[in-house]
């Protein structure tokens, strides 16, 4: 059976329909389908989360809807969920889409104690976490979810230890300008505090971690923020589950956008801000037990 949607050669570039969601010029073919290994299981257009794919009687195979181009955002569903490897997008064929490997599978016990038992660290060995080690969590990290789809996270990886005291310190003036500048402020007592543990010698705010990780993204993508507090949460996990450490670092976040000598060291892309950043290191102890929360508060209706 023939190619149902053949690639078209050329990558025509089209006015995307949500400029957001899709930053990239588009061919004008979206999907193909291999009629010799389709089953017509419809799983494609189960999957397609804007409803672009069609199974109809008069088609061998699934066929994209009119103008599908101009909605798709490139989540790649259609490809991940073919059973057959029968359907490639335009950007992903089934050979670009990672396997799930049954033997990698994890059942909700290890993945809840792996969840319940990361903590805040906030003791390190003097000693670094190999770039290449850093990579493999950041690889991790980039398979976050965002909404649109949009992958709207950048990161900033400090790997030198100088640097990541010399942020801190930057945090600390920052803070004293904070201060200064705002005799209301509403946490002014625990920065404070914060700033008398410096002058005394304590690392309040990268906690003697060797490394920093900054998650950063465009200032006018709504999805941004979320899309990189979720991929650090992915990050720190997976730092947890390697038997690093990580701590989030709320305070260089507070100063990073609006403390500008903090912000031009940083060198962020223009329309860039900070949106989330975690020390990085291996912890000196491991953790023996898991610390109880709240009571879960939940309305069922
Ligand atoms: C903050 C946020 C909001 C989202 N909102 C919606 C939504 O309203 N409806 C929906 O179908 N998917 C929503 N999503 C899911 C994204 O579209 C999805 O994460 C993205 O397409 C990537 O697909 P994946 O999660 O299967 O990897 C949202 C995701 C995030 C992170
Ligand atoms: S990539 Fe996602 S949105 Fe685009 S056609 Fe496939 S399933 Fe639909
Ligand atoms: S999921 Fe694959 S096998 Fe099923 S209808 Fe779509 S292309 Fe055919």
């Amino acid at each position: 059976m023939p190619t149902a949607d053949l690639w078209s050669a050329a990558r025509l570039p089209i006015r995307p329909a949500f400029g957001l969601c899709l930053p990239w010029s588009l061919p004008m073919t979206l999907i193909a389908v291999d009629g010799e290994k389709c089953g017509r299981c419809g799983l494609c257009a189960a999957a397609c989360p804007a409803g672009l794919i069609e199974l109809s009687e008069a088609s061998p195979v699934p066929l994209s809807v009119e103008k599908a181009e101009e909605g798709c955002f490139e989540c790649g569903h259609c490809v991940a969920a073919c059973p057959r490897e029968a359907l490639s997008h335009r950007n992903a064929t089934p050979a670009q889409c990672l396997p799930i490997r049954e033997e990698l599978r994890v059942g909700v016990e290890q993945v809840g104690q792996l969840m319940r038992s990361r903590r805040s660290i906030r003791n390190y060995e003097d000693r670094a976490v190999p770039r290449e080690t850093i990579g493999e969590l950041l690889d991790v990290a980039r398979f976050a979810p965002s909404g649109c789809n949009s992958q709207p996270v950048h990161w900033l990886v400090v790997y030198e230890t100088a640097q990541v005291r010399r942020i801190s310190a930057m945090v600390v003036d920052g803070i004293r300008n904070m201060l200064k500048q705002d005799p209301g402020l509403s946490v002014r007592d625990v920065l404070e505090r914060l700033v008398n543990a410096w002058d005394n010698g304590a690392d309040i705010v990268s906690r003697g971690a060797p490394h920093l990780v900054i998650a950063h993204g465009p200032q006018d993508n709504p999805f941004a923020s979320s899309a990189c507090i979720i991929a650090l949460t992915y990050f720190e996990l997976a730092a947890s589950a390697s038997g690093l450490g990580a701590c989030w670092m709320g305070l260089v976040d507070m100063t990073a956008n609006t403390w500008p000598p903090l912000r031009q060291f940083l060198g962020l892309p223009k329309g860039h801000i900070v949106l989330g950043a975690m020390a990085l290191g291996h912890p000196r102890f491991k953790y023996a037990r898991i610390p109880p929360r709240r009571e879960l508060r939940v309305a069922w209706r």
